[in-house]
Formats: C-alpha cells, structure tokens, sequence
C-alpha cells in the first residue's frame, strides 16, 4: 500500500525480513495497524495488538476488575497496585489488564515480531482519548528477560509475572488462531526454570507464573500456594507482604 511504503521499509529493515517473496507468513501494515498474518486459503484471520477494540478492551470494560484471579495473584487489593514486570509480554493482553487497574507494567518481549505488534499496539493505545491513560502506564522492553532482570539496573519491581509458552491444547478458537501463529514463531520456551530463576532473584514481594490448570510447575524453586482458575492456574511465589 503506498501509503504505508515508507513505514513498511522501516519495519522491513528494523526487523530483518524481506519485502517481497514466497512466504508462509506476512507482516501487514495498513490503517488498522500492524498484524501478522498467514498467507494461504485454510489460513486463520490475522493477529494484532488491539487495546482499544475487541476482546481485550471488552475485558477491560466488563471482565470483573479487581476481583479477576489474575489481579489477586499478583496482590492487587484495596490500597495496592504493585508494580509489575510481565516479563513474557507476548500480545499484552495479561499486562493491559494489568495496567487498567492501575499498576505500572514493565514488559518484556524476546521474540522480535511479537514485541512489533505489541510496540504498535500500544502506540496505537496511546492515540486513544479513553485508553491512552492506560497505555501510559505500559512500557515495553525488546529482549530477552533473563538477561535484562539479571542485568537489571531500574526501578525496583515488586512483582515478577510469567506466563510462559507451555505445550497444551486450549481449544477456544481465537487461542487456536494465535498459537498457529506464535508456535512457529516463538516455540515452547524451554528455558523457563532460568526465567523462573532470574525472577525470584529480582522481585522484591512476589513471583506469579500463569500455567494451563493441569501443567506441572516450572522446575525449580517450588510455589507456596496456587489460585486455579477454570483452564489457567497461577503459582505464587511470595518473598514479601504487599501492604497499602
Ligand atoms: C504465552 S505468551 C504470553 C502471553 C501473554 N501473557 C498475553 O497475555 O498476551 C509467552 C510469550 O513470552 C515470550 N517469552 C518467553 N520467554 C521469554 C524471555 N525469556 N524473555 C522475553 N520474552 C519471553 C514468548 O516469546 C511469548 O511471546
């Protein structure tokens, strides 16, 4: 599309892919944003980072605010809304809901095409009367969170969330639509003890980890206690009381 050339060159050469090509995905930029999509006639619908629309923003207007599992698990109550590293960013969607209850989240996202989509889906949250307020409590690392929480040298971070690629079956269909798109991408992050580990040496109060229900806990240090909720489970690892 014309329009978009010279932000298609500029995403082109930032991340290393070729404009042109035989190819079983593609990244595209039109008026909507950036999204990834599979070429091909049996290919699922495209993938973007949508703050403002769809299932996210749904969530964030009627999925149950501070009573959602994923916000007691990392200690939100009345009075505290710690800080928090999603350190498996991926689309955002756990980190949004995050943030839309009022927690400044550090993200950060290894694999290159993901953080693309998520960079421009927040820069799009950030043109948005209603969702830029959240959006400005999201910030975004690209790399590895291994070596950034063990080289870490910001803000102290009181909780440590990790939600990383486990290999389950989930079955609602907007799952089975990314996870066509991000296995190939992203794989099954074996290295999650080392992430785990990275972790609980960083956060000053607590380590969450999201897991499909029935998942065994990530090797190493074992959790003190589990919420579970219907298909998700989180594992807490607590160092420190969150207090108003
Ligand atoms: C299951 S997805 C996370 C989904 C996310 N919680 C959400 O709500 O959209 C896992 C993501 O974590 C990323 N990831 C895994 N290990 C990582 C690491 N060590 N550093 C940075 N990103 C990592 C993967 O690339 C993948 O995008």
């Amino acid at each position: 599309m014309p329009a978009f050339a010279d932000e298609v060159r500029a995403w082109a050469e930032r991340l290393g892919l070729p404009l042109e090509g035989e190819a079983e995905f593609a990244l595209q930029l039109g008026t909507d944003g950036l999204q990834l999509a599979e070429l091909g006639p049996q290919a699922p619908g495209p993938v973007r980072v949508d703050f403002v629309e769809g299932a996210v923003a749904h969530r964030r207007l009627y999925g149950g605010g501070s009573g959602q599992m994923i916000a007691k698990a990392v200690g939100v109550q009345p009075g505290v809304r710690p800080s928090v590293m999603d350190a498996t960013a991926g689309l955002g969607r756990d980190a949004f809901v995050l943030a839309s209850l009022g927690c400044a989240v550090t993200m950060s996202e290894r694999q290159p095409i993901i953080a693309a989509l998520l960079e421009d889906g927040l820069a799009r949250a950030a043109r948005d009367a209603e969702v830029a307020v959240i959006a400005a409590q999201m910030r975004l690392l690209h790399g590895n969170a291994i070596e950034l929480m063990r080289d870490w040298q910001g803000e102290p971070l009181q909780v440590i969330y990790l939600d990383p690629m486990f290999p389950h079956r989930d079955k609602s269909a907007l799952v089975k639509k990314e996870m066509r798109l991000f296995r190939p991408l992203v794989g099954d992050d074996m290295d999650a003890p080392a992430l785990l580990q990275a972790a609980l040496a960083l956060a000053s109060h607590r380590v969450v980890v999201k897991r499909p229900r029935k998942a065994p806990v990530i090797d190493g240090a074992k959790p003190s206690y589990a919420l579970e909720g219907k298909s998700s489970r989180y594992d807490i690892y607590p160092k420190k009381a969150l207090k108003p």
